[in-house]
């Protein structure tokens, strides 16, 4: 499989402003993305992972490394990298339809056919019949289907995601987590995933990569091997769901190097 995102011994250092001193917040962190796979991040807060995840987008320089998309080296934000944030993706002043046509607008499609791929990813995440709301009327699981949506309809190579559902309720977020899997499945979405919940990883992803606290370093790079569609009904049954995150967990709580074995 081509690698599509390839991230070249990425580090990150902050000045600090206050205490006067350098942060370091991600020290030689590589990872390829392979086209179509669904790969996650974790690790403790503060260790880097919106860091490393704004330098994927083009939303800030690395102080050394570079990320490749598609072969080409990233040096800003561009169409082929769609973000969902954890929240206020939307504009407050426009339709969950406007929202979705908004990036298809900026790229001259016209208004017809930027409604009709509007109302499919509507479709797709589950909007139908909210199409003319604002996102003050929509509750917050929708407002991140909508974020979602919006990001899907600009076609990006690369999905980029960071905790996009940290902010609704538990019964909707394991909603939207199967439907996530569902809809990048059905897209072929290649997708890069940050969250700090090891079990949100695992449901999620064929790969799961762990970062030390901070300065984050890749700790482990895991395969997860579960069958599709998932379902939360009966993956925390599933053996090897538990297996997984207890490694996981393990790895990231002791901080001991796991040795996975992903390709
Ligand atoms: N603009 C900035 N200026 C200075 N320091 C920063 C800046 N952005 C992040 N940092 C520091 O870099 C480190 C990593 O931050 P980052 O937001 O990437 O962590 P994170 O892993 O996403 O954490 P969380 O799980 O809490 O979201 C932290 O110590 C943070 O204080
Ligand atoms: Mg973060």
């Amino acid at each position: 499989m081509t690698d599509i995102l390839v991230a070249k011994d990425i580090s990150k250092t902050y000045f600090d402003t206050v205490a006067k001193d350098d942060v370091v917040a991600l020290s030689g962190v590589s990872l390829s993305v392979a086209a179509h796979d669904f790969v996650s991040v974790i690790g403790p807060s503060g260790c880097g992972k919106s860091t490393f995840l704004r330098i994927v987008a083009g939303l800030d320089t690395p102080t050394s490394g570079e990320i490749l998309v598609s072969g080409k080296k990233v040096s800003g934000p561009g169409a082929d990298r769609g973000m969902v944030f954890q929240e206020y993706a939307l504009l407050p002043w426009k339709t969950t339809e406007t929202n979705i046509e908004f990036g298809l607008r900026l790229k001259g499609i016209p208004k017809d056919e930027r409604r009709k791929i509007a109302h499919r990813f509507i479709e797709l995440v589950g909007l139908k019949g909210f199409e003319k709301k604002y996102p003050h009327q929509l509750s917050g699981g929708m407002r991140q289907r909508a974020a979602v949506a919006r990001v899907l309809a600009n076609n990006p190579t690369v999905l980029l995601m960071d905790e996009p559902f940290a902010a609704v309720d538990a019964m909707t977020r394991q909603r939207l987590q199967e439907e996530l899997t569902a809809i990048a499945a059905s897209e072929r979405t290649t997708v890069l995933f940050v969250t700090h919940a090891i079990e949100e990883a695992v449901f999620l992803s064929n790969r799961v990569v762990a970062l030390s606290g901070r300065p984050g370093k890749v700790i482990a790079d895991i395969r997860i091997d579960l069958p599709r569609p998932r379902r939360w009904e009966e993956l925390v049954r599933d053996q090897r769901f538990i297996a997984y995150r207890d490694e996981l967990t393990r790895c990231i709580h002791g901080n001991a190097p796991v040795h996975g074995n992903h390709a």
